[in-house]
């Protein structure tokens, strides 16, 4: 059986940062995202080959290969070979985080050409092993990603809040620099929470970063979610930095584009800051202001993107 999926990488606009169990990947802390249109990672998989073959962007490789097809055995252990195409229509350099996509993808299609009967929520739980925060690239719009109370980790999984259509933001994506991250998300956080003081704080506070969030979303109150977006991402490459040795994401082009943004508010526009696992700025606006903020973050960034809300990862 054959089948393909598509699915689209998301942003976190209260972060994911810490495990509570590496082997489940169960998150230490609840998080937020919105899920970006245009954007899009397609993946075929072929449940029967001759051999377990992976083709990443028109090509074969074996890098990554181990991971996917070890998450494949999650499906079924005795599973057959399998053919796994895939491809991201983004550029990497886009520093977005492309195995949430990736993994949503992969998920979805599967469990298609597996011909197994599970739910969007069961499969949410099946890409978290994946990856964490692909969970939530199961749904478009914006989706909370449940941190669960179960030792087998069946409840940790994405809960779709609102839909594409809820609200009608931009997210502005300013590139600044390409090139591998200096470290990777899943050994930073385990370096952050074996060694980082803030960490415990950083843990404690999150729920209610989640509750101000969930409340804004509903509400369309962007100066609340900004605030809290700001306040989240600052407090996790806080507890980044205090880490030994720190890891550091953020660059100086990153503090440039923070203190645009800052001006640009004091200046009545509304828009707000978040960075991941590495230094790019993702800016949260109002459509109607786009044009404007990209003209004056342009001069600091290598390339920019103007990306909707996007929808649902699904089935092609
Ligand atoms: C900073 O989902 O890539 O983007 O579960 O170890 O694969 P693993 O981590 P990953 O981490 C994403 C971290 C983040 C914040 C977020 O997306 O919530």
């Amino acid at each position: 059986m054959k089948a393909t999926a598509i699915a689209h990488p998301n942003i976190a606009v209260v972060k994911y940062w810490g495990k509570r169990n590496v082997t489940l990947n169960l998150p230490a802390v609840p998080s937020i995202s919105v899920t970006l249109d245009q954007f899009i990672t397609e993946t075929t998989v072929e449940w029967g080959a001759h051999r377990d073959i992976l083709i990443l962007n028109g090509k074969e490789n074996t890098a990554v290969a181990q991971r996917v097809f070890g998450f494949l055995n999650q499906f079924d252990p005795n599973r057959p070979y399998c053919r796994v195409k895939t491809q991201n229509n983004f550029p990497t350099a886009a520093g977005l985080a492309s195995s949430a996509s990736a993994f949503a993808a992969l998920t979805l299609a599967a469990t298609k050409a597996a011909q197994k009967d599970l739910t969007i929520q069961q499969q949410s739980t099946i890409a978290r092993m994946g990856s964490g925060s692909a969970c939530r690239s199961l749904w478009g719009g914006w989706v909370e990603w449940k941190m669960g109370e179960r030792q087998d980790g069946l409840d940790s999984h994405g809960v779709p809040l609102a839909a594409q259509d809820h609200w009608d933001i931009r997210i502005i994506v300013v590139v600044l620099q390409d090139g591998p991250k200096p470290i990777g998300s899943t050994k930073g956080m385990i370096q952050t929470q074996q060694t980082s003081p803030l960490y415990p704080g950083w843990v404690e506070s999150a729920p209610a970063d989640v509750e101000i969030a969930r409340e804004s979303i509903r509400n369309r109150d962007l100066v609340k979610l900004g605030t809290v977006m700001e306040h989240s991402t600052l407090k996790m490459h806080g507890t980044m930095f205090a880490t030994v040795p720190p890891i550091r994401y953020l660059k100086p082009g990153s503090f440039s584009v923070i203190e645009q943004v800052e001006k640009l508010r004091l200046n009545g526009l509304s828009c707000y800051y978040t960075m991941d696992a590495g230094p790019n700025v993702k800016i949260l606006c109002p459509a109607s202001e786009s044009d404007l903020i990209v003209e004056q973050v342009m001069p600091f960034a290598k390339h920019v993107h103007v990306l909707n809300v996007g929808n649902d990862a699904c089935i092609i």
